[in-house]
């Protein structure tokens, strides 16, 4: 029996989840015979629903909160970039294997240089936050040519440690919010405060003349958003054109075509 081939991104919650909409869109555009649902998986029942989903035929899975660092630990392969983000986004089954990637950090990238025009070869960079969102995208930073890069967290040991693991690839230092000092010439939000519509602690200056970006994004502009705004920056943009960039990427692993995002 001809069956066609199913894709699903699994969360915890799922319901505001875009990727069914733009996944179809793609497969529209390009021509695939294909489904993507969203799908609500219990807390506790990650692995279970992973390996139901494969033996029922499916061929690749996206993960998002708060499954992607339980996922890079289930899967039997990772590429580089899924690899040191200790985060999977991409899960793709092949041969009875899992293959894991990570498109955040260049979905991130591409969405920065070529939807927002904000060059990102030898500027200065303050990254917000020091969780898993920041985790998967210091190297694709440095790798599209950032000069430097501060990463400032609420809890300083966090983002510490995080410039030591990713001392080797650039200039990056770790502080708490209240220490940041220099100037910066792109600000980055891959915090979680916007989930109450809080913005990070930081002083309004640092984002005077800076071009910010809110790995968030919602109906209506984000937290973070409307405080840079408020506070002189140059332009401020929310995450949907990463959430766009980074299904892109994984259409590409699945299938072996690139998509349109601008549509
Ligand atoms: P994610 O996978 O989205 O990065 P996470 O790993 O839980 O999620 O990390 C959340 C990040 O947002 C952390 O850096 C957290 O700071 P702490 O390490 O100090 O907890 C940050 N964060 C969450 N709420 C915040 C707030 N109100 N102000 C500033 N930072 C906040």
């Amino acid at each position: 029996m001809a069956t066609i081939d199913a894709y699903a991104v699994l969360g915890n919650p799922i319901g505001h989840s875009k990727s069914p909409e733009i996944h179809t869109l793609f497969a529209k555009q390009t021509a695939q015979a294909l489904v993507y649902t969203a799908d609500l998986v219990a807390l506790d029942g990650f692995q279970q629903y992973v390996k139901q989903f494969q033996a029922d035929g499916g061929c690749g899975l996206n993960i998002t909160v708060p499954f992607k660092q339980e996922a890079w630990a289930v899967v039997d392969q990772r590429n580089d970039l899924a690899e040191l983000a200790g985060a999977v986004n991409t899960i793709m089954f092949k041969n009875g294997q899992l293959l894991g990637f990570n498109t955040d950090g260049l979905g991130l990238v591409k969405d920065l240089i070529e939807n927002c025009h904000i060059p990102l070869a030898e500027q200065r960079v303050l990254l917000l936050g020091a969780g898993g969102a920041t985790r998967g995208v210091v190297l694709p930073l440095f790798q599209a040519g950032v000069k430097s890069m501060t990463i400032a967290n609420r809890t300083a040991q966090k983002a510490e440690a995080l410039a030591t693991l990713f001392s080797e690839y650039g200039d990056v230092n770790g502080v708490g919010l209240d220490a940041i000092c220099g100037s910066f010439d792109v600000v980055i939000n891959a915090t979680a405060a916007g989930l109450n519509r809080d913005v990070p602690q930081i002083d309004p200056t640092f984002v005077k003349n800076a071009l910010c970006y809110d790995m968030m994004y919602g109906d209506k502009p984000t937290a973070f958003v409307e405080w840079a705004n408020s506070h002189g920056a140059t332009r401020a943009f929310d995450g949907l054109g990463m959430l766009v960039e980074q299904a892109a990427g994984a259409f590409l692993i699945w299938r072996g075509v690139g998509a349109k995002t601008e549509e």
